[in-house]
């Protein structure tokens, strides 16, 4: 009897081709979140979930009697509760290393889009306003030569690192709770404690996943430190950063402008003030969208679920279930 999996969002056919080989699937194709109580409805029959948003929780595994495993179509699992996991001995994984560099380039150009205004000035060009070339007011800031500070130096802090050194000849740090000193030698980037980064920084990016250690981790103190010509990128979690606090920041010119990926609420909402702000670039949390890395994601999401069901190690089991 073919085990049942449940996907609850859009898989290209190729990864359904790949899935049905090996097991019953029954997919949520919609682009708008599966309701929570049809999944909860539905869950109780199935072996493995493959999701990216989906909240695995107590309630969740309660309701989900046959579960195995649940496949995450993400590197980051702020949406897994682990602890309830290990207690129910459900399997998790995730889509690590195959987004690496399609996020670092989406970094970069949330660096160039916030400090050279990039949006704004198409919307100036856009509205009939170039009628001689632009004065002052409309400058940007330089990237080239100047510090970036990344808080997070996991695989895409490091290929950012890499763009940010070997192309734009910036001096880089970064802080994290474990030192990388190879990626130190190879790139000359250095250590440095959080406090002197955030105080010295032009760029600080934002690259810690989301977990209870660090929600609001960058909150109004943080922001306090930083310099009043500083631009703040967020490409991780948006609840590791005190929303309210960075908005307060924005407005008291504090910082000089942010570009930012994600949000504490997404969807964000459409009266958001961050959405009103000159200096404030806003992406819908499309770091890994592109069609080739998507692709992938979902393809190595469906590989680590047939691995699990067939009570394999999978490739990228998260490491709190290691
Ligand atoms: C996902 C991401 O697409 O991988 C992650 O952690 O944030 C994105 O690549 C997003 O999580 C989908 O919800």
């Amino acid at each position: 009897m073919k085990k049942k999996v449940l996907v609850t969002e859009p898989i290209p056919q190729k990864v359904i081709d790949y899935l049905e080989s090996e097991v019953e699937l029954e997919r949520w194709d919609k682009s708008e979140k599966m309701p929570r109580e049809l999944l909860l409805q539905k869950i109780p029959s199935f072996h493995g979930l493959i999701t990216s948003k989906d909240k695995i929780d107590q309630e969740f595994l309660q309701t989900a009697k046959n579960i195995e495993g649940v496949s995450n179509i993400s590197v980051g699992y702020d949406n897994l509760d682990i602890e309830a996991l290990k207690a129910s001995k459900v399997i998790a994984t995730h889509t690590p290393y195959v987004l690496d560099e399609t996020v670092a380039d989406l970094i970069f150009g949330l660096i160039l889009a916030t400090a050279r205004r990039i949006p704004e000035l198409q919307q100036y060009v856009r509205e009939g306003n170039w009628n001689r070339s632009v004065d002052q007011s409309l400058f940007g800031y330089n990237v080239h030569h100047k510090k970036l500070g990344i808080i997070g130096m996991g695989r895409i802090g490091e290929k950012v690192a890499r763009r940010a050194k070997l192309g734009f000849e910036m001096e880089v740090s970064y802080y994290n709770r474990s030192r990388k000193e190879d990626v130190e030698k190879e790139l000359d980037v250095k250590y440095e404690e959080m406090n002197s980064l955030l105080q010295t920084s032009d760029f600080i990016l934002l690259m810690t996943p989301l977990t209870k250690q660090t929600h609001h981790m960058i909150n109004a103190e943080a922001f306090k430190m930083m310099k009043p010509t500083c631009f703040f990128i967020n490409a991780a979690r948006g609840a590791v950063v005190d929303e309210e606090a960075m908005i307060n920041a924005l407005e008291n010119k504090e910082i000089l402008g942010a570009g930012l990926d994600v949000f504490e609420q997404e969807p964000v909402a459409k009266d958001n003030p961050l959405l009103e702000m000159d200096n404030v670039v806003t992406l819908p949390h499309v770091g890994s969208a592109t069609a080739e890395t998507r692709e992938e994601m979902k393809l190595f999401a469906a590989k680590n679920m047939l691995q699990l069901l067939k009570g394999e190690k999978p490739d990228a089991l998260i490491k709190e279930l290691q």
